[in-house]
């Protein structure tokens, strides 16, 4: 483990090659997933050099090699952290025995769901940002765009390989309609809502990858849980990837805001004037994308949940944190809605599980919120973005078909609609947005609604040719 045979068709650290009915069949897949790739993937950009960070091994050092390459040429690998002997279930009907290395017949349908329903979500992502490299604020940007593509499709590859590996001719037909559906097609679209949205400018792919990504943490963190002791290995190795596109979301709506803040200043107050995004419209797209992906953390009371948590297949947040892993007659303490009305009580914990999952985020959230804004404050603007209410515009669970302001008070749906456009993005913002980009690919130029970034990519300079013209 840990070392990985690069001269293979796939590179792995899984000892494929021990298993020749398994590589066959992953080898088989990925033709159809490098032509879904050049079908779905970066549109007009597949045949440039790229400066990518390409995993090679899971070692701490091994796993970040940098490298100029074209897209469709990224070795794209099955990785799984090491495998820790003697590791028991650490929560749920299970606790304490030793975890499994293969799926138990009755709990294969429910790990079989979950496996589809992440692995749908990483081409899906692709999908939606397939178009934002023509109108690219900088070279970074671009670049790291590519970067996040490619490891989404290296995350499809993690699920791919678990369907082919403990799912026999079922997960290989998943595998097929993975690469089959398409992000917002009305026919076949992707599993899960928020994977449907169109990303149409860089706005919202930094709130996708602020907001959305950090979905993705949560959803795989519960996963890195698991007692199906290949998904958990997974899973902790996609998180490291992860982390890089939080970054990407984060600093990117920091760059923004410290843009505009500059532009306020400039022009008494009105950075649209400049060619800036002014403020009050970034914290419409954070409504939007922070609301739709708290939806895809699921019902706020869930029997699934509960399920996924008793059988031993998806843990918390963390779950070494806590003290008690059974949960067996406790209770979350959360809002609800009874007869119309938000009561405030308790539920058993089991069912709240998505509850708890979705509360972990929201703090995570908040966190990345208080930086963009002591970057508002630390440039003299006195202005602060703030993250809704959970019960703000949501379609998914309890508060969907009800009517939320975003600071938590309800109002009822005519009141919502004359009022929505304060909230969320107008087309008339969406046209302003999309209005502003136009694409800079001038080593160290950034266009005009973007502050430059802290420091380059693994240690370069701004004015590095991340992206080969
Ligand atoms: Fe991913
Ligand atoms: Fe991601």
């Amino acid at each position: 483990m840990g070392n990985v045979l690069t001269d293979e068709k796939i590179p792995n650290n899984v000892n494929l090659g021990s298993d020749k009915r398994l590589q066959r069949a992953l080898e088989a897949w990925q033709p159809a997933f490098i032509d879904w790739w050049k079908q779905m993937g970066p549109l007009g950009w597949q045949e440039r050099d790229i400066y990518l960070r390409t995993a090679v091994s899971v070692e701490t050092d091994g796993w970040a090699h940098f490298d100029h390459v074209k897209m469709p040429d990224y070795r794209w690998g099955i990785f799984l952290e090491p495998k820790k002997e003697g590791r028991t279930h650490g929560f749920g009907d299970h606790y304490g025995q030793p975890v499994w290395d293969e799926v138990p017949g009755e709990f294969r349908n429910m790990m079989k769901r979950l496996i589809v329903t992440q692995g749908d979500t990483e081409p899906a992502s692709v999908e939606q940002q397939r178009d934002l490299g023509a109108t690219a604020p900088s070279l970074y940007d671009l670049r790291n765009l590519f970067q996040v593509n490619v490891e989404e499709g290296r995350h499809l590859w993690a699920m791919v390989y678990l369907l082919h590996t403990y799912f026999g001719r079922d997960g290989r037909e998943e595998a097929e309609e993975l690469l089959a559906r398409r992000s917002g097609d009305a026919d076949k679209p992707r599993i899960l809502g928020a994977f449907n949205e169109p990303t149409s400018h860089w706005l919202s792919f930094f709130m996708f990858t602020m907001f959305t990504d950090r979905d993705g943490k949560y959803q795989l963190s519960a996963l890195a849980e698991s007692g199906f002791d290949p998904l958990a290995r997974t899973c902790r190795f996609m998180l490291t990837e992860e982390a890089h596109h939080m970054f990407v979301g984060e600093s990117g709506i920091q760059r923004v805001v410290k843009r505009s803040c500059e532009l306020m200043k400039e022009s008494s107050g009105d950075p649209r004037s400049l060619g800036g995004i002014d403020l009050p419209t970034v914290q419409k797209y954070a409504n939007l994308w922070y609301s739709l992906s708290l939806d895809l953390f699921g019902g706020e009371v869930s029997s699934n949940a509960a399920d996924a948590f008793a059988s031993g297949i998806k843990g918390r947040y963390k779950e070494d944190r806590y003290d008690e892993h059974k949960l067996v007659g406790s209770h979350f303490a959360m809002d609800v809605l009874e007869g119309g009305k938000v009561v405030h009580k308790d539920v058993p914990m089991r069912n709240a599980l998505n509850e708890v999952l979705r509360t972990e985020y929201i703090k995570d959230c908040q966190r990345g919120v208080d930086r963009w804004n002591k970057t508002i404050k630390d440039e003299g603007v006195d202005f602060q973005i703030t993250l809704p209410s959970h019960k703000f515009h949501r379609q998914i669970g309890m508060w969907a078909g009800t009517y939320f302001t975003p600071d938590g008070q309800m109002i009822d749906a005519e009141t919502f609609a004359r009022r929505r456009g304060e909230w969320l993005p107008t087309a008339e913002d969406e046209t302003y947005i999309k209005s502003l980009m136009h694409p800079v690919y001038e080593r160290a130029k950034m266009a005009s609604w973007i502050a430059p970034p802290n420091k380059g990519i693994n240690g370069l300079p701004e004015d590095f040719e991340y992206v080969r013209l």
